[in-house]
């Protein structure tokens, strides 16, 4: 018998400008951010399966951030629950619904294979949801369950209900859609063109032994800065001269500059606060290294280096140091 697969992969992020607003009565943060995808990517694999309902699994990427902290007993996979509690599984009920369907019309497989960590500040569960959107919007048509694809509005009004984050690995997940001002939760996408001879930005990023819960470092945010421990709430716009910067392409070296100045992230104190062993790779010396920052809610820590070279040199070195350590590119090439 065939076996119908659909695949599709969304990437991970850092955001290279995270200004944080007071808290919304619903708890929720109105923020200005800049979205970058990196070059490292979730793919969701589905497929027909024995079992009636929506069913999944998941796969460790070899030598990703994800296997080396599985390497060091920091993660372990067993504990990613592949349960209606996993944001792919409510990803794909939520298109399954959105199309007139309901789970038990499906006998349906879904694989993870996982390369962006988990509680990391890189989107990794939003991307697992945003690629899980993608893969069964093929498969049910494939499947001929429905008539035609869904638009990207359309999976953007789905990826929005499922995290602040989803919608922008969704439109990341198509072409020179890697970079956005978000604004709202994070949700209302502004795409940023590139020029075609832009330069992606070299990062190194290193993953931290354990996770941080997102609604803890904005609530440390908060109550630092009511106590005056942070510096309060400033104007919630990502700077022109930060855009302007990225997508110049004349002058590498001052351009890098340029940006590393820009960079911000009212998150970063807060998240060093709850981990402060983050300091240490914040301040490392190196004469390649541009600048460092969190990226997100942490704690994964995105280092600037001034070439693709000098990011594998130093992801190696940190390696050797039991750091886990990529080097990638930001905005992901496309
Ligand atoms: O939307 P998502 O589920 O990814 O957000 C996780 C948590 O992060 C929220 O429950 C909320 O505590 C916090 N958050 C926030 N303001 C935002 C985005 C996220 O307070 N704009």
């Amino acid at each position: 018998m065939h076996v119908l697969e659909t695949q599709a992969k969304a990437p991970g992020k850092v955001n290279l400008y995270l200004a944080v607003g007071n808290p919304r009565e619903d708890g929720y943060h109105p923020l200005a951010t800049l979205f970058s995808s990196v070059n490292i990517y979730e793919t969701v694999t589905a497929r027909d399966a024995q079992e009636l309902g929506i069913t999944l699994s998941l796969n460790i990427v070899p030598d990703s951030l994800v296997d080396q902290q599985h390497r060091a007993g920091e993660f372990d996979p067993a504990e990613v629950p592949l349960n209606e509690k996993n944001l792919a599984y409510r990803a794909a009920v939520a298109m399954v619904q959105a199309r007139g369907l309901t789970v038990n019309d499906l006998n349906l497989h879904l694989h993870i294979d996982k390369a962006v960590p988990v509680a990391g500040g890189m989107a990794g569960g939003s991307a697992d949801a945003a690629a899980a959107l993608l893969a069964v919007d093929q498969y049910l048509y494939e499947k001929r369950l429905t008539e035609r694809t869904l638009g990207l509005e359309e999976l953007l009004a789905l990826a929005a209900p499922l995290g602040a984050d989803v919608p922008f690995v969704v439109r990341a997940a198509f072409p020179l859609g890697g970079l956005a001002v978000g604004e709202g939760t994070g949700t209302e996408l502004s795409i940023v063109e590139l020029p075609e001879d832009m330069i992606p930005l070299d990062i190194v990023l290193v993953a931290a032994s354990e996770g941080l819960s997102t609604p803890q470092v904005f609530s440390e945010l908060d109550e630092g800065r009511t106590a005056g421990r942070y510096a309060e709430a400033g104007e919630l716009q990502v700077p022109s001269g930060l855009l302007h910067a990225l997508t110049q392409t004349e002058t590498p070296i001052a351009r890098l500059h340029e940006v590393g100045r820009q960079l911000r992230n009212d998150l970063q104190a807060p998240a060093v606060t709850l981990a402060p062993e983050l300091e240490t790779i914040l301040t490392m010396d190196n004469e390649s290294i541009v600048e460092a920052f969190v990226s997100g809610s942490g704690p994964t820590v995105a280092i600037l280096v001034e070439d693709a070279p000098a990011a594998d040199e130093l992801a190696a070195a940190l390696r050797r140091r039991g750091r886990h350590a990529v080097a990638t590119q930001t905005p992901a090439a496309s």
